[in-house]
């Protein structure tokens, strides 16, 4: 079932895979097996493949050479620092989008985001095709402005709406005029799905703007896909069991910040229980 194989060649009996195994599903004899009994609490984490240092672990018939090598290669601390407080919300957008191939390649990074006993149950749709998003743009403005018109906004919702009067101006109020948008959703019976989806958006965001790409986090888009125009979710091809958790907007920023922002600090508490 696991597909789980030991080069013996290889294997220094080291032991790490069963101690890093979170259920204890690999036991140890001469070399690793699998406790036939416990192999279906397996959470397909690929631990056991992941702490091989010669790389002897083969599991789901994943041959470890393909897996990204982690020796040294992480940014330092300052250049993460600098990542982080230097990101902000863009809200000002080039027409052109970004390379698609680039988008995909984030996406694909994006996956090895952590989820909730690693149920990988996480959606991201995304539009990376600019004249689409415009197509979407269009008909999500149009549908907004027709709830608001026709007063059939649902309840709580009249700051959302004053806001997205906006729109009647020409004004991108809901995506900033972005070329591409990411919706993270899951299926109803995800453990943690508020959690793995801003994870998800979270890890993408960052590496997003380590590649000089904009983001801004859209909640505008959210309410409007998910409340005021609920349509959209089918338009977007996202399946009705599905639950939109968040909604990035992004592209080339037409704005460019020199310094980051200041924060106090504030609320950070040190407990000594
Ligand atoms: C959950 C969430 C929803 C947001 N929704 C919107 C939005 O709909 N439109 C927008 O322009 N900014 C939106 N923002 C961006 C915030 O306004 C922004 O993070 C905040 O003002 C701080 O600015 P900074 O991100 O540049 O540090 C959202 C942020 C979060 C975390």
């Amino acid at each position: 079932m696991l597909n789980f194989t030991v080069d013996t060649e290889k294997c220094t009996q080291c032991g790490e895979c069963a101690r890093d195994c979170l259920y204890g599903i690999i036991g140890m004899d001469d070399h690793p097996f699998i406790r036939e009994d416990k192999e279906d609490k397996c959470i397909r984490c690929q631990h056991c493949l992941a702490v091989c240092k010669p790389g002897a672990i083969s599991i789901f018939g994943l041959n470890p050479a393909d897996s990204a090598p982690l020796d040294g290669g992480l940014p330092d601390p300052e250049r993460m620092e600098t990542l982080i407080m230097g990101r902000r919300s863009v809200r000002r957008y080039k027409k052109a989008g970004a390379d698609p191939a680039l988008i995909r390649h984030l996406l694909e990074v994006v996956s090895h985001a952590p989820t909730a006993v690693n149920q990988q149950k996480t959606r991201l749709t995304v539009v990376d095709d600019p004249e689409a998003m415009d197509r979407f743009r269009e008909r999500a403005t149009t549908a907004a402005l027709k709830v608001i018109r026709e007063g059939r906004l649902p309840d709580g919702m009249e700051r959302i709406a004053d806001f997205l009067r906006g729109c009647e101006s020409g004004e991108d109020v809901i995506f900033r005029n972005a070329p591409h948008l990411l919706v993270a959703s899951a299926p109803s019976d995800t453990l943690a799905p508020m959690a793995d989806c801003h994870i998800a958006m979270s890890y993408f965001e960052l590496l997003a703007n380590s590649h000089g790409l904009g983001t801004v986090w859209d909640g505008i888009a959210k309410a409007v896909i998910t409340a005021i125009a609920p349509e959209l979710q089918g338009v977007l091809g996202i399946p009705d069991d599905h639950q939109i958790i968040c909604v990035m907007a992004f592209g080339k920023p037409a704005v460019k910040y020199h310094r980051s922002v200041q924060r106090s600090g504030e609320n950070i508490f040190r407990a000594v229980p």
